[in-house]
């Protein structure tokens, strides 16, 4: 576990926070740095985050934060490390940093089981229509069992389609294959030999994927080939029952076409983790069809997981104002 080893003469850094954060990682930072932690339930506003920067040295980002030229500028040249508390980065200039020798820092690895748990969460709930079911004992309509009600969808030997073979990806299928002998199909830029040889995983092009799953799961990241890949066109080539799942990033998936295969009967259900924007307003269709479960982005929200992720990120921004390697540097 790095602390801050200070050279002669070197001043305490000064760190901002842009949100409450784990005290496993809060503390160490409080004790090693001039730490400023903001204190409200939502982020700073984009005003109020250009103040706070100033100065710093190092900063805990979370990614509803953006983290961009301008914010650069705002913080000065002093400004060593952005470490993000998630694995996902899309919200971060890289390029930027790069270019100012601004260490980025992310948390992979340690949310994979509790993502890819959240990702079939949301695919047997869909499939057996759990929330809607559990909405109509709500509503009063539990009047007797019924022969014909609340009629899902089997899991077993059906065939699920990863989109994004990496640590994620490979628990989603794991969990398919495993628990419930589904075929595994999946596109990702190089094949993935693990998945091949232990789940008997099978690399496809994109169509083959999006009309042979009866489920598909994403793990990709959000950038400018994934972005909005999900497009009507792709729903239009999918199974009339298949069931969509994102627990990625929600500009994936283009919303209003998702609301339309929905809608449409293009395709059976869907169950997100993550919307576009986020949160989506109240009135957005994707919040009240009968088809579709949402979740409030809690891939990560275990104890276990959000703590080891609160050290790895604390690690990255003690590293970074030391100018040594991060933990888990992003290149
Ligand atoms: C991530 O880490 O990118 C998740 O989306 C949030 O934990």
């Amino acid at each position: 576990m790095p602390s801050l080893e200070r050279a002669p003469g070197m001043s305490t850094p000064k760190v901002f926070v842009t949100r409450e954060y784990p005290s496993v990682g809060l503390n160490r930072l409080m004790q090693e740095c001039e730490t400023e932690v903001w204190p409200g339930p939502l982020p700073p506003s984009r005003e109020v985050l250009l103040e706070k920067v100033k100065g710093c040295d190092g900063l805990l980002t979370m990614l509803s934060d953006k983290i961009d030229a301008e914010l650069f500028d705002a913080a000065g040249s002093q400004l060593k490390v952005v470490s993000q508390y998630a694995v996902g980065v899309h919200n971060i200039d890289l390029e930027q940093a790069h270019n100012r020798a601004i260490a980025v820092g992310n948390t992979p690895g340690v949310l994979t089981d509790a993502t890819a748990d959240i990702a079939f969460a949301l695919l047997i709930s869909s499939a057996r229509r759990m929330i809607e079911a559990h909405e109509a004992i709500q509503a009063g309509k539990w009047k007797t069992w019924e022969p014909l009600g609340y009629i899902g969808w089997d899991l077993v030997g059906k065939t699920i389609g990863i989109v994004g073979m990496g640590r994620i990806g490979y628990a989603m299928a794991k969990r398919c294959r495993g628990g419930w002998d589904m075929n595994v199909i999946y596109t990702s830029r190089h094949n993935k030999p693990d998945a091949e040889q232990n789940l008997q995983a099978r690399r496809v092009e994109f169509d083959e994927l999006l009309a042979e799953s009866d489920f598909i799961s994403v793990h990709t990241d959000l950038n400018a080939e994934t972005e909005k890949m999900f497009n009507a066109q792709a729903f239009e080539k999918m199974k009339p029952n298949a069931i969509f799942i994102n627990t990625a990033r929600g500009g994936i998936h283009d919303q209003p076409a998702l609301v339309h295969a929905l809608k449409t009967g293009q395709i059976g259900a869907a169950g997100l983790d993550v919307t576009d924007p986020e949160p989506p307003a109240l009135s957005d269709e994707i919040l009240h069809l009968p088809n579709c479960i949402v979740a409030p982005h809690i891939g990560s929200a275990t104890t276990k997981t959000r703590n080891e992720m609160a050290e790895i990120a604390t690690d990255n921004l003690l590293n970074g104002l030391q100018g040594k390697p991060l933990r888990c540097e992003v290149k």
